[in-house]
């Protein structure tokens, strides 16, 4: 049987997409494999959300030609291979196929056409490549099924490239949906599903709205946890978190990126809300629920990130007390709007300042969070086993919190919810032990 090893970089939506191929493969016979040595095809599913994500991309071709051998099947798939089409053939030669975030559904065809000595691209646009049968994703040795139920975004924020990537926003059936979350929860056994789109907020199919999704996945009783990535804050809105606050299953966790607290660079950025309605948001998400866990993405040093900019930023933090922050340096990107902007640019100097004033603040507010979170019990959903200890696991409570801990018994536990009391925690990291 022909082997192949996929490889995710970025989001996930990129790891959904390695499930689709994956499970379309494996359909035609051929075999997955993590193994360098073992793997005939490979397929680098690849992100180019910042520079330094595409970049390794291009050095990790290198070193399979270098270090694996001529014979070997080399493929880009995902949003570089979107971004690049063809071009890519000309700064990589050996490369063998190119497949686009909307072709994914014709990586058995690409294969196969590389196999025949073949070079293989499609980066079209293909409606179907969002809806594969739901048979066909492969989540075997998965504890979380990621359901996309709205791909592309419309919104073109105008440092972002996902726009151009992933192409205009296109919503799913509810009833796909539901059908595909229910055979990964009676195939798979399925405890936990996470909704995914890059703006899950502007889910709209035949009037359905995205709050109608969560009412229908919620039915399926199976489901012990919900969750959903990402949300827009200008589309937020107080019916949705009452739907959130209401049920049992829709873990209390949301990620609201805010990317700068200045509305000056929020308006150059084009995110379509200010500070004041963002903050606005927060506390009408917390007077329905108070331990809400929040976190955010920031970009600093935008262009024309003044020093007051940074400190409004610095000021919307501080307010809301993130109980995680994701944290980026601007990354110019091809195409986008904001590379036309006439700002100043900021030198990299400053923009590293601001970025390490940020996370050393972030850091001290998740020291103090965790250490409120010892001595308390929380239901983890078991994720892994530690490589080197077959007795120390790894999962993830409501709020998206890793936490490891010691349980004696390993591997059986996986997929399951257990109780772990949190005996000691770090700023990045929770321990605790099994009750
Ligand atoms: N430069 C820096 N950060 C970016 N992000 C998206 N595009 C860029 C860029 N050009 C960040 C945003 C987004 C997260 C997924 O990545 O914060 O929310
Ligand atoms: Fe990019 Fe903005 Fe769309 Fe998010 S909402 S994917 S940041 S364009």
């Amino acid at each position: 049987m022909r082997k192949f090893k996929i490889e995710t970089w970025g989001c996930q939506m990129n790891e959904y997409d390695s499930q689709k191929m994956a499970g379309i493969l494996k359909s035609y016979g051929f075999e997955e494999t993590q193994n360098d040595e073992e793997a005939e095809i490979f397929i680098l599913n690849t992100c180019s959300g910042r520079e330094k994500a595409a970049h390794k991309i291009f050095t990790r071709v290198g070193v399979i030609r270098k270090n694996l051998g001529k014979d070997k099947i080399v493929g880009i798939t995902g949003c570089v291979a979107s971004h690049e089409a063809e071009q890519l053939f000309k700064k990589i030669p050996k490369l063998n196929f190119v497949l686009g975030t909307r072709s994914v559904h014709l990586i058995a065809k690409a294969v196969k056409t590389a196999l025949e000595g073949k070079r293989f691209c499609d980066t079209s646009d293909h409606p179907e490549s969002i809806e594969i049968s739901p048979d066909l994703v492969d989540r075997q040795k998965k504890v979380k099924a990621y359901v996309s139920i709205i791909e592309g975004c419309d919104n073109f924020c105008t440092y972002c490239v996902v726009p151009y990537t992933r192409g205009r926003e296109r919503s799913r059936p509810v009833e796909d949906i539901v059908e595909e979350i229910k055979v990964a929860v009676n195939k798979y056994g399925i405890k936990e599903v996470e909704l995914l789109g890059q703006n899950v907020n502007s889910y709209n199919y035949n009037g359905k709205t995205f709050k109608d999704v969560l009412i229908e996945v919620d039915k399926i009783k199976e489901l012990k946890r919900i969750r959903f990535l990402t949300s827009h804050p200008k589309d937020f809105n107080e019916e949705l978190v009452k739907v959130i606050a209401s049920s049992e299953r829709i873990c209390k966790y949301i990620h609201l990126p805010m990317q700068s607290g200045s509305n000056k660079i929020l308006k150059l950025m084009g995110r379509k809300y200010t500070r004041e309605e963002y903050l606005e948001k927060i506390d009408m998400l917390r007077s329905y629920i108070p331990d809400a866990v929040i976190s955010s993405d920031f970009i600093v040093a935008f262009p024309g990130e003044e020093e007051e900019d940074f400190l409004l930023t610095m000021d919307a933090i501080q307010k809301v007390q993130y109980d995680n922050i994701f944290s980026f340096k601007y990354s110019p990107r091809p195409k986008t709007a904001a590379l036309r902007l006439k700002e100043n640019v900021v030198s990299k100097k400053i923009a590293d300042k601001r970025l390490i004033i940020l996370q050393k603040y972030q850091e001290k507010v998740q020291e103090i969070k965790h250490k409120n979170m010892e001595g308390k019990v929380y239901e983890v959903l078991v994720e892994s086993v530690s490589k080197r200890n077959k007795t120390r696991l790894t999962g993830r409570t409501e709020g998206n919190h890793v936490v490891n801990f010691e349980a004696g018994r390993g591997e059986d536990l996986i997929g399951k919810f257990v109780k772990v009391k949190i005996t000691s925690s770090t700023f990045t990291s929770l321990k605790g032990i099994l009750v």
